[in-house]
């Protein structure tokens, strides 16, 4: 039942300062408005001098932040931020977690719920300290997605957070090359958001109903100006300017070639990339005997399959090499969560190729990667899409 908005900002305003809060996020805007800035966090912090109302607010531009003391300075922070024409108010205390959304005709829509607490483990430790995005975070509310999917996609994010260097900052374009529903997407945002970064974000997927769905669930969460969406291939669909960071998770077969051949293309600085099945250099394996001594390698029909995944993720890996990227294959994930847990994670190196991505010099990589092909009679599926690129 909607209530009149005065009301029900003066129980936020109660909440946001109550010693009992954790955090609060307002954004989103009411209709035929638009508040100052984007986006409003508010946490307790303790600092040297004592608690504080930590305030981070984004306005599209550069992200802001600020630490008030309790009392008169945060009672005026506070009111200042409930006389912003912000759309969604999302509260959490320890007790309680209230979100409030601005209807059209301008009442509230308030729903409380009991506070939303990370599952603690059998051993009585808190689990929260596992995830790198809160558990309890509004956005899984929104986007859904299964208790595995949350782990992939959390353990994903570390790997990212180990790739990016501490202190990068400012502007961050991103793009998700096979998003799907968009479930990494929008964690991604998410969590590149909180570190400070200014992030654009285009998710890119060959279907047309996830491109509408995900929009409009960007538009839900107030971030339609900063996460788009693209229905296209991944080898051609538009994206401009040229993404900083390029991540794909399990795009299928050898839509995980696409995306490494745009990023290299587009000269990402970053790629992560999780393969999904390989279907391409085991249909080609299968086509012919393999060369003596390996036949052994190939008789057994799992065996082979399996061993085209490492043949066609080695291959990759050397492929980004020779073209500049320092790359590593690691385990992203447990293999409980899903048995597609390699990452093939790659920075582009800025010195002369050949000096810092590996040991041996452009030439010997390229000759190994050679004979490598030449023994197997392969042709990887990337080694064709980068065939005119600068190596
Ligand atoms: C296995 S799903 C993974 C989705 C998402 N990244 C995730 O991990 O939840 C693969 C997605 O890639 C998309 N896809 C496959 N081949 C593609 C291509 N060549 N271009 C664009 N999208 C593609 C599919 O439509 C599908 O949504």
């Amino acid at each position: 039942m909607p209530q009149p908005l005065d009301a029900a900002l003066t129980e936020v305003r109660a909440l946001l300062l109550d010693p009992s809060l954790t955090r609060a996020v307002a954004a989103g805007r009411r209709r035929g408005h638009r508040p100052s800035v984007e986006r409003a966090e508010l946490r307790p912090v303790a600092l040297k001098g004592g608690p504080r109302l930590q305030i981070a607010t984004s306005d599209g531009a550069r992200p802001y932040t600020r630490n008030v003391a309790a009392g008169a300075e945060a009672d005026a922070a506070v009111d200042a931020l409930l006389a912003e024409p912000f759309g969604n108010w999302h509260v959490e205390t320890t007790d309680v977690t209230l979100q409030l959304r601005v209807t059209k005709s301008g009442e509230a829509q308030v729903h409380r719920s009991a506070a939303t607490r990370p599952p603690v483990e059998p051993g009585g430790h808190d689990r929260a300290k596992e995830w790198l995005l809160d558990p309890g975070d509004e956005i899984f509310t929104e986007i859904g997605g299964s208790a595995a999917k949350r782990r992939q996609v959390d353990a994903f994010l570390r790997a990212l957070a180990a790739t990016l260097p501490d202190d990068l900052t400012g502007r961050l374009r991103v793009v998700d090359l096979g998003c799907g529903n968009a479930y990494l997407t929008f964690a991604a945002y998410r969590y590149l958001s909180q570190r400070g970064l200014d992030v654009r974000l285009v998710g890119v997927d060959v279907r047309e109903d996830q491109r509408r769905r995900n929009t409009e669930l960007a538009e839900r969460l107030g971030w339609a100006d900063r996460v788009s969406f693209v229905a296209g291939t991944i080898a051609d669909a538009v994206v401009e300017p040229a993404p900083d960071l390029v991540l794909a998770l399990h795009a299928c077969d050898t839509a995980t070639d696409e995306a490494l051949a745009r990023a290299v293309r587009w000269g990402a600085r970053w790629v992560l990339a999780a393969p999904c099945c390989h279907h391409d250099l085991a249909a080609q394996l299968r086509a012919r005997p393999a060369p003596a001594p390996y036949e052994l390698l190939t008789r057994h029909g799992i065996l082979r399959e399996r061993f085209a995944d490492v043949l066609t993720d080695s291959l990759r890996a050397a492929l980004l090499r020779l073209h500049g990227y320092r790359t590593e294959v690691v385990e992203f994930v447990d293999s409980r969560h899903t048995p597609r847990n390699l990452l093939i994670r790659a920075r582009r190196v800025e010195a002369t190729p050949g000096s810092a991505t590996g040991s041996a010099t452009d030439d010997e990589q390229r000759a190994q990667y050679r004979a490598l092909l030449d023994q197997w009679q392969v042709t990887p599926r990337l080694e064709t899409l980068l065939a005119d690129a600068p190596g």
